[in-house]
């Protein structure tokens, strides 16, 4: 089971974390985080922190390249590991673009861990089982996105 790289375009990473409500100070989470876009997107525009998970090293350096040219050390990190061993007890809002697959096995981990009132913001892929307590349709210019919001 997993996700290729492909990343979440930046007007619809916006519209994720808008509809997430993510508040400055808050510590949202990526895990699958690809070349942190959505990491990077949180802290300059929302001014949150970010932390995102990714198991592919050129990936992670890519992370790292961006922090650093934007300047975002102590606001952004990147963990290099497998989503399913990080603790999201630390989460204000987790997002997700991973497939429903690895969204289903995140699932009763993302339940066990995250507070109460944690947003879960996911892009195209609902969680199995969940009931999203919003959803937006988005008309990208290739394709039309769906993102996904819950609340734990
Ligand atoms: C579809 S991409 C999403 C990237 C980013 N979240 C975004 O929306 O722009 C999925 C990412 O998850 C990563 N990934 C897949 N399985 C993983 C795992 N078990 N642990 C950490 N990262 C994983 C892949 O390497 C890939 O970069």
């Amino acid at each position: 089971m997993s996700a290729p790289y492909v990343p979440t375009p930046r007007d619809i990473a916006f519209e994720m974390l808008k509809l997430a409500n993510v508040k400055p100070g808050e510590i949202v989470v990526d895990p699958g985080a690809g070349e942190c876009g959505i990491i990077t997107l949180a802290v300059t525009i929302f001014n949150a922190i970010g932390i995102g998970i990714e198991i592919n090293p050129a990936l992670v350096r890519s992370c790292i390249e961006s922090f650093e040219k934007l300047g975002l050390r102590g606001r952004a990190y990147i963990v290099w590991g497998d989503l399913f061993d990080f603790d999201y007890s630390i989460a204000d809002v987790v997002t997700l673009y991973l497939g429903s697959d690895i969204n289903e096995k995140l699932k009763s981990k993302l339940n066990k861990e995250l507070k109460h009132g944690a947003r879960v913001v996911s892009h195209d892929f609902e969680v199995p089982g969940w009931q999203p307590i919003n959803s937006m349709i988005i008309n990208g210019p290739f394709r039309t996105h769906r993102i996904y919001l819950y609340i734990i």
